[in-house]
């Protein structure tokens, strides 16, 4: 198999696994690609890449540029306030005159969950998810999995624990998509309010849930931190962000009940000192700066397979 099935990618969920590994094989390829001293290839040399991105970002849209500009795409990076483009129809619209424009990927993040599919739908051209609401964010999954690999060596059999907001994390439900896929078992930890009931059926046997971090720690080879969304909370969710850093965040002292050689991640932004210490952020166990490097690589081998694979549009 060298081709997706879907001309968009808009979540893991709708991935099987020999699609996941066929991304994460393409990415190890353009990893190397990008420690190159010239780190371009002509793979997308006269397509069109356009981030249309309704909410801020750093990492992603700026490794969406770097990749497709790798790739030799022409790039266009449009950032429009939420209130501009509200109402389906007008969304709509708006992506219709991109595709006018003769642009092969649309790169799309929304609040809006559904938002990306809406597009995919409505286009000839790409789409891809870049985070749609709460829904998923399926490049960050990917990125996680490829680190988790490339460090771990294997995904299947792991013990991978996510601790934070798991409701409002559309990075944990990719994530959650791509692990249990790969085989591994993952463990969601947080206060009772941050973890959906019935998160469990996503993956029937691969997925525990607890309130204590300690549990989720035990025996863990790799633990994702989270970010609290507090912009997605209608209202806090815990007492006091003290009591929130004092159960949940994950400190120097609590590293020691996961396994010695952990692998510790987070999808960024951080907040230091409310969901991670610096001492764990920075230290020799964590993976978070290789997980931003590796998402050049990653979004580089989604676009050359949607777009750049002979055949594909
Ligand atoms: C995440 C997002 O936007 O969903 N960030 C990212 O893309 N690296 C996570 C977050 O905002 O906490």
């Amino acid at each position: 198999m060298n081709r997706l099935k879907s001309k968009d990618l808009i979540a893991l969920e709708s991935l099987d696994k020999a699609e996941i590994e066929l991304i994460l094989g393409q990415a190890a390829s353009f990893k190397e690609v990008v420690l190159r001293p010239v780190k371009k290839v002509p793979a997308l040399r006269g397509k069109t890449v356009l981030n249309l991105f309704f909410e801020p970002s750093t990492r992603t849209a700026t490794s969406f540029q770097l990749a497709a500009t790798r790739l030799s795409a022409d790039f266009v990076d449009i950032r429009v306030g939420e209130s501009s483009v509200k109402k389906g129809e007008t969304l709509l619209d708006t992506v219709a005159t991109f595709e006018a424009m003769n642009v092969s990927v649309l790169v799309i993040r929304s609040s809006h969950a559904g938002t990306a599919l809406m597009a995919g739908r409505a286009l000839k051209a790409s789409v891809i998810n870049a985070g749609d609401g709460m829904h998923e964010h399926p490049t960050q999954g990917l990125l996680d999995l490829f680190t988790i690999r490339e460090r771990k060596g294997r995904i299947e059999g792991l013990k991978v624990a996510i601790v934070g907001d798991i409701t409002h994390s559309r990075v944990a439900r990719s994530d959650i998509w791509g692990l249990t896929k790969l085989g591994a078992k993952v463990c969601l930890c947080g206060p009772r309010t941050m973890l959906p009931q019935g998160i469990e059926s996503l993956a029937p046997g691969m997925i525990t849930v607890t309130e204590k971090l300690e549990e989720a720690l035990e025996g863990a080879d790799v633990v994702q931190m989270l970010r609290l969304q507090m912009e997605r909370q209608a209202r806090f969710l815990f007492p006091t962000t003290r009591e929130y850093t004092r159960f949940y965040a994950l400190n120097s002292d609590k590293i020691k009940l996961a396994k010695p050689d952990v692998l510790v991640m987070h999808p960024g932004p951080m907040n230091r000192g409310l969901e991670i210490s610096s001492g764990v952020a920075d230290g020799p166990l964590s993976a978070i700066r290789e997980q931003v490097s590796n998402g050049v690589a990653v979004r580089m081998a989604v676009l050359y397979l949607l777009a750049g694979v002979e055949g594909a549009e």
